[in-house]
């Protein structure tokens, strides 16, 4: 029987690719002139990279397991990126899991009750026939490294990916409470498509945002990036 993967045995495949922004954003502290470095993930170790990592996060209500995330993107084109930073306080400055992206294909036609769901409630305002949509399905920066450009890191390179893989457009849903999520979307440029309306807690609507990919937006990333392939 081959033994399930665990945390500890992963280890990086020696691929590294640099994706130059224009600029390295300066930062205090954490990334003063540094690349970002970020880690694409294959299905079975990213699902346990994401259970580990949802862990510290106390915004979501019900954490993915690794079993649900294998479920959702098995059989559909994905991607799972991690950033990775030190510890301000460890002198070793050994790197760890600080922020979360996972993306995939939402096609016209889908099986899956939930993605069915959204589809339709998208197809009046995402042209899904002949075009390919990403879905931009988890995410989020773990507190303490929250405001130093990690978010914006793995966007840039979801975007780059998903631009050289033929994507047109990339698709997220949020909340209406949760502010800091929809302050970045902003700040990253992503145009609210759909509201709907909580019929109790207007807190709770739903909002729909989504960005149009083309060679402009991949020319205008500003981040550094190391990226790492990790089997
Ligand atoms: C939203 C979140 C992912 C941002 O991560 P982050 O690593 O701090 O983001 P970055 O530092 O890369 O910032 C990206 C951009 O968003 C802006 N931004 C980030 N947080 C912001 C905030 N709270 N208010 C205003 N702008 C903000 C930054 O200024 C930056 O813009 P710039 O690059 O043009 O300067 C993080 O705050 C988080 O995980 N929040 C909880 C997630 C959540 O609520 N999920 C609910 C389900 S959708």
């Amino acid at each position: 029987m081959v033994p399930a993967p665990s945390r500890s045995r992963i280890r990086a495949a020696p691929v590294f690719a640099y994706h130059g922004g224009l600029r390295a954003r300066p930062r205090s502290g954490w990334g003063d002139g540094l690349d970002y470095f970020i880690k694409q993930y294959s299905l079975q170790q990213g699902a346990l990279e994401i259970e580990y990592i949802e862990e510290f996060f106390n915004e979501f209500p019900r954490r993915k397991t690794a079993a649900e995330v294998v479920a959702r993107l098995t059989g559909r084109l994905h991607q799972i990126l991690m950033a990775e930073a030190p510890l301000p306080s460890d002198p070793t400055g050994a790197l760890m899991p600080v922020s979360f992206k996972v993306a995939h294909e939402l096609r016209a036609q889908e099986d899956d009750p939930k993605l069915a769901d959204l589809v339709e409630r998208l197809r009046d305002r995402v042209q899904f026939d002949g075009r390919r949509v990403l879905y931009q399905w988890i995410g989020g920066t773990r507190s303490d490294w929250r405001g130093q450009g990690h978010f914006r890191a793995l966007t840039e390179e979801q975007e780059a990916w998903a631009h050289a893989a033929g994507f047109d457009e990339i698709v997220v849903k949020t909340k209406n409470r949760f502010y800091e999520m929809r302050s970045t979307l902003d700040s990253l440029r992503f145009e609210v498509v759909k509201f709907e309306r909580h019929p109790a807690d207007n807190a709770e609507s739903k909002v729909y945002l989504s960005k149009r990919l083309d060679r402009d937006i991949v020319d205008a990333h500003r981040l550094k990036r190391m990226v790492t392939q990790v089997e």
